[in-house]
């Protein structure tokens, strides 16, 4: 049972999920708020002799003398800069007079059932099923005056905190917001931790990093305008013995789609610091008397069980607690998109076909991508203008929709509201709604600039010329890319002091767009997608149930860049398709039975001209498109287990899904490079009831879990390289 409870003895908030514990205290007169445990769940309400209060000669009201080597060894929930505290600060200001320190003080709390909203941004929510509780607790600073409420919510089904900070100025002077981050984590006094992160690069996106944690600080981020692709707004910190299966791992995760911050600092007494939140570097926000500000918030997951543990525990908050609409737990379409079909080589008639094959093999959808609108056959021109081509589609979009229709295919679309060619009707309409700096020619990527659409009149054109081609036929689908970052940041529609909104203020905009979309459309599936997986983060998730994981769809490469997908987010998310060989990112040439294993770990669809396939290929495809609806409710709603990782072992890949009542298990296994000489591969399955036997599907062998899990299979019989097999085990009554 998840609790929240504050203890008047010990004057400490003990935040209780189903198996870890969350300690907050309040100390000293004056009130300073530290994080006095977080780890596995305990029934104690005073931990306090963790912090050294009782006889501590540090404490400001018994050894003034030392108050700054009180703040600079506290475990602050929320360390402020300019006081004191030498190691990274969560929170900086500046005042109208140019001055910086501040302290947070505690004043007042609050617990409530369920979780408030924050506005204007993705947050996770409690349902029916399991409630969230909430509690709130409000600092002040003393003498400036203004307060921030330090916010932290859990859920009846979930081991995670979600922890979020609004600051509101009730003070009599303007203040600006330097930094404001959202989740601050203290390890203390310990031995030496990891850090793991994700990092990569256009088509070899989330690549899984870990090292110890140096001295000093260290930072993954972003100033990109976006999360990108280069790195992760993720960080997980983890005992220096902790693996898939065994050890504490602490995973933040932090609901936002733009610059971020992710950073640990291990100090002169061993103790590790991390935080995450609004990357400060080129943020500023001025907040006026009577104003407040929310940052977003970072999804916390302690777990005991390694590192795949953590995972699990995320996979169900982000499916349960984050992700909304009709498509939140259902089966999505099965796609055909055309961008490696036909790139912007395309007409109604070539759609037509590539939808006629693709229906006689069991795909359920046509989408079409990049060229359809404007001028637009490369890629240097006509962003912005979302009107039909009608000398590519003759007859228009409401006929080319109709036909596929009538062949029993639903019709999606693809779209980058944000961006605006310097060569299109809308720049020459508007070229001052491009982000740019006065001075400054802005510098362009992909031969295109951003829209400002922080601006409400640039945002009600971006959503009335994509909703207008929405409502003019029956489009079931959006593909909502994103295929440049941002730079040069300047908007004449903020004042100079506001400059430095202006990153914040893009996101925010991008989030009132896609609810406004989502709203109007209700049942519309919408898939999100940068450059790619440049923008696959919670934010997102929120409103898209899926989104593009990355333009490379080697079967090889996939391996890794879902592997590390999958630390943070449910399989039911990850677009994933089979494309041709040799791949368009790679050359590489693997099985066509092999990508279609991989894709199927996700949402699962095909980027590839159809017409061009032979039948032997078109046959496979009759049978994975089965193998899809076969086995998607599993690995949608399924327990995602880790069991091999290329990425280590650089010969073998292995995966698997549990349902959660143990009832069956699919097991992917790829051996990616083949080796000699080397009769099996043995692998120990994870996550059965080891009491259950189960069939291993199209065979007579039954086994107990115990017997999978603990002496294992052996995989046999793959030759050569890129070779995968798919494993259904059922249970056996
Ligand atoms: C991005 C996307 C691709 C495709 C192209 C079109 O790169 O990731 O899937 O839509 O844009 O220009």
């Amino acid at each position: 049972m998840m609790s929240i409870r504050y203890i008047e003895e010990s004057r400490t908030f003990k935040i209780d999920t189903n198996h870890a514990t969350y300690m907050i205290s309040v100390v000293d007169e004056e009130g300073f708020v530290g994080e006095v445990y977080y780890g596995p769940r305990v029934s104690d309400t005073d931990l306090n002799y963790l912090l050294r209060t009782k006889e501590n000669p540090f404490v400001p009201s018994k050894n003034e003398r030392d108050r700054l080597s009180f703040y600079d060894s506290f475990s602050w929930e929320y360390p402020t800069a300019g006081i004191g505290d030498y190691r990274n600060s969560a929170f900086e200001i500046r005042t109208e007079g140019g001055y910086g320190a501040c302290l947070l003080v505690f004043e007042d709390y609050e617990i409530i059932s369920g979780k408030r909203p924050l506005t204007g941004l993705p947050a996770t929510f409690g349902t029916e099923d399991a409630e969230a509780a909430t509690l709130e607790i409000t600092c002040r600073e003393p003498d400036l005056g203004f307060h921030v409420v330090l916010s932290y919510s859990i859920f009846e089904d979930s081991d995670a905190i979600v922890k979020s900070v609004r600051v509101v100025n009730d003070g009599r002077e303007t203040i600006y917001l330097e930094k404001v981050l959202s989740a601050v984590l203290n390890f203390e006094n310990i031995t030496p931790m990891d850090v793991i992160t994700l990092h990569g690069s256009w088509a070899r996106e989330r690549h899984i990093y870990r090292r110890e944690i140096p001295y000093g600080r260290t930072s993954t981020s972003s100033v990109r305008g976006e999360s990108g692709h280069q790195d992760h707004p993720f960080m997980a910190v983890l005992s220096r013995d902790a693996d898939e299966d065994h050890g504490d791992v602490y995973g933040m995760s932090f609901v936002y789609s733009g610059n971020f911050i992710a950073q640990t600092e291990r100090n002169q007494f061993d103790t590790i610091r991390a935080q995450m939140g609004i990357n400060p570097e080129g943020f500023c926000w001025r907040l006026k008397p009577g104003e407040a500000f929310e940052a977003p918030e970072v999804v916390i997951v302690y777990s005991s069980e390694g590192i795949g543990g953590m995972s699990r525990t995320f996979h169900d908050v982000y499916r349960n607690h984050l992700i909304r609409g009709e498509y939140k737990d259902k089966k999505r379409p099965i796609l055909i998109n055309n961008w490696e079909a036909t790139y912007f080589n395309f007409n109604t008639e070539k759609l037509l076909d590539i939808a006629r094959v693709a229906a006689g093999c069991g795909i359920e959808m046509l989408v079409m991508d990049d060229g359809w609108f404007g001028t637009r056959s490369s890629d240097n021109c006509a962003l912005g203008d979302w009107v039909v081509n009608e000398e590519k589609l003759p007859g228009g979009l409401k006929y080319l929709v109709d036909e596929v229709n009538k062949l029993g295919l639903k019709f999606g679309i693809w779209f980058e509201p944000e961006m605006i060619s310097p060569d299109s009707d809308l720049y020459r309409a508007h070229p001052d709604w491009a982000i740019q700096i006065p001075y400054r020619k802005p510098g362009l990527s992909r031969n295109q600039l951003v829209l400002d659409i922080s601006r409400k009149e640039v945002r009600d054109y971006v959503y009335e010329s994509v909703s207008r081609v929405l409502r003019s036929a029956n489009i079931e689908y959006v593909k909502w890319d994103m295929n440049r970052q941002l730079a040069d940041m300047g908007s004449p529609a903020l004042e100079p002091d506001c400059q430095g909104e202006l990153f914040h203020r893009y996101v925010l905009g991008l989030y009132e767009l896609q609810e406004r979309l989502i709203t109007e459309f209700p049942h519309l599936l919408l898939e999100n997608c940068s450059g790619g997986g440049a923008r696959f983060d919670p934010g997102m998730l929120y409103y898209s149930p899926q989104i593009w994981c990355s333009d490379d769809t080697d079967a090889v490469e996939r391996l890794m860049i879902q592997q590390g997908t999958a630390l943070i987010y449910p399989l039911s998310t990850m677009g994933a398709h089979v494309s041709v060989c040799p791949n368009h990112s790679v050359g590489r040439s693997t099985p066509f039975e092999t990508r279609g294993y991989v894709a199927l770990s996700g949402t699962f669809g095909y980027e590839l001209d159809i017409t061009k396939l032979s039948d032997e290929e078109l046959r496979q495809i009759k049978e994975q498109t089965a193998m899809y609806h076969k086995y998607n409710d599993l690995i949608r709603r399924g327990d995602y287990y880790l069991i091999a990782s290329y990425l280590e072992n650089k010969e073998y890949n292995c995966t698997s899904v549990v349902a959660k009542d143990q009832s069956e298990a699919l097991v992917t296994f790829v051996r990616v490079m083949g080796r000699p000489n080397y009769h099996s591969q043995r692998i120990k399955l994870k996550g059965l009831d080891p009491k259950k036997l189960y069939r291993m599907e199209g065979t007579e062998q039954v086994l107990s879990g115990g017997a999978l899990m603990y002496a294992g299979i052996n995989i046999e019989g793959l030759w050569g390289d890129f070779n995968g097999r798919l494993l259904h085990l059922v249970e056996e009554k």
